[in-house]
């Protein structure tokens, strides 16, 4: 019988890893691939709104929402209703073989709630990467040409196609070579950290006007380049949040030579933002948008949408046999209702806002906080040694971040040196408030050995 989360606070009962996790973790590392890293000893038995509680009885307060997945939070009743039933119906009918109602269902409503008025339609998948693979083949395809442009420091997956995307950290690549070889990366707009040491607003926007004027008029030519891969706000980077008049900018110069615009909402996508999807915040309409990870709040699902006519591939030229699983289907249709029904946007922006006000009061009071930034609940805390040198704290973030987790809070890095929030969109102020508390506790404890 498992045990349930029991209240939506931390609770600390034994030291994690306590004996019954121990155990576990010594029979994951002789059975699981040596590949995969975890963050922390975590053995995770079962979940509730914003709370995970592991093996041994230990609640966390979750802000990193399962890897920004459990967007309406774990196990919501309407989502676990929905699974239920659709699972005493039909758990799989392949997709790409016959038809079934929740897959249409959700199909339109995606349809609905990304941006742009045109037609679009819709390819469905089991994860990110094979969302992104998707929109690399579907882009090729139409456009008939061979090139992409990414950017350095960008997450799009872990696939063959999606790894040339990819350029975030090198042993995501390293011994994988050669790749597609077809994709240029180009800066980020990453401003505490401009790749060009260059100043904002003084800069004039240098990182876009670079991609015209570097790469595309010196040896990337646009007649032959498909399309160019973004995340709206760089997820695995660090969540870096590029200045207002960067993506209409960006989307001009793409206009104007042609070259599709395909919107990776992976992480940032389904609300966490504050709306449906983060680019919306900027006013761009992109061509192609990937969802995976919020959409069907833990059970596997990924969908590439695209302008109609861009969806032109024939027949067979790219399928799956698990994509849009009925049950996956039926989850998502209730997030969907339950992010509407919730205002868990409206709430994304409220509680993003405070959180980004209580790291700001941080930052004045710790050094060791260099940068804050973010969009609704998708928001980080850059750590450096220096504030003048901006020289990056890896291993003091790392640190913060390991008693965060033997305090009862279960909260992850991003990029060199940051810690990035991303609680459940249901998050109140009272639990955001606590886990705070554990997160200011354990920055000022590693501060206070740094002086
Ligand atoms: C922005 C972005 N794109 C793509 C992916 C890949 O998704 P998946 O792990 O489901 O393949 C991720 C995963 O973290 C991501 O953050």
């Amino acid at each position: 019988m498992v045990t349930k989360v029991d209240t939506q606070k931390a609770k600390i009962a034994v030291t994690p890893p306590g004996p019954k996790a121990r155990e576990l973790l010594a029979k994951d590392a002789d059975l699981i691939s040596a590949s995969v890293v975890r963050w922390y000893p975590l053995v995770a038995e079962s979940g509730s709104g914003c709370v995970i509680r592991d093996v041994d009885g230990n609640q966390y307060i979750d802000f990193n929402s399962g890897l920004v997945v459990m967007a309406v939070g774990h196990s919501h009743p309407r989502v676990v209703n929905a699974i239920k039933d659709q699972s005493e119906k039909l758990i799989h009918y392949s997709w790409t073989d016959f038809y079934y109602k929740p897959l249409i269902d959700l199909a339109e409503q995606l349809r609905k709630i990304t941006p742009g008025t045109f037609t679009k339609k819709v390819f469905f998948c089991n994860s990110g990467a094979e969302a992104n693979e998707a929109a690399l083949k579907m882009t090729r395809w139409h456009t008939r040409k061979p090139l992409f442009i990414a950017y350095t420091g960008a997450f799009h997956g872990r696939t063959f196609g999606t790894m040339a995307l990819t350029a975030s950290k090198p042993v995501q690549r390293k011994h994988f070579f050669p790749l597609l070889p077809e994709v240029t990366h180009v800066p980020y707009p990453y401003c505490y950290r401009c790749p060009f040491g260059l100043t904002y607003p003084e800069c004039k926007l240098w990182c876009v006007d670079f991609i015209e004027e570097e790469v595309l008029k010196k040896y990337h030519p646009p007649e032959d380049t498909a399309a160019m891969f973004i995340e709206p706000i760089q997820g695995e980077g660090g969540y870096v949040v590029p200045p207002d008049d960067y993506f209409p900018r960006l989307k001009r110069i793409l206009d104007k030579y042609d070259i599709l615009l395909v919107d990776d909402e992976i992480q940032s996508g389904m609300g966490r933002t504050g709306k449906w999807f983060a680019l919306e915040h900027w006013g761009v309409t992109p061509d192609v948008v990937t969802i995976a990870k919020a959409l069907a709040s833990g059970l596997p699902l990924g969908a590439a949408i695209a302008k109609e006519e861009i969806m032109d591939w024939e027949g067979g030229s790219h399928a799956n046999t698990f994509g849009g699983n009925p049950v996956a289907c039926a989850a998502a249709l209730q997030v969907i209702d339950i992010i509407r029904d919730e205002g868990l946007m409206e709430n994304a922006t409220r509680q993003g806002s405070y959180l980004i006000k209580r790291l700001k009061e941080m930052q004045t009071k710790y050094p060791l906080i260099g940068d804050v930034r973010g969009k609704g609940l998708m928001a980080s805390a850059e750590f450096v040694k220096d504030r003048e040198t901006k020289e990056p704290a890896p291993k003091e973030t790392e640190e913060i971040m390991n008693k965060c987790f033997k305090r009862g809070l279960a909260i992850i890095t991003a990029g060199k040196s940051a810690m990035r929030f991303a609680p459940p969109l249901i998050i109140t102020r009272e639990i955001l408030d606590e886990g705070l508390e554990i997160f200011e506790g354990a920055v000022k404890e590693v501060a206070a050995q740094l002086t």
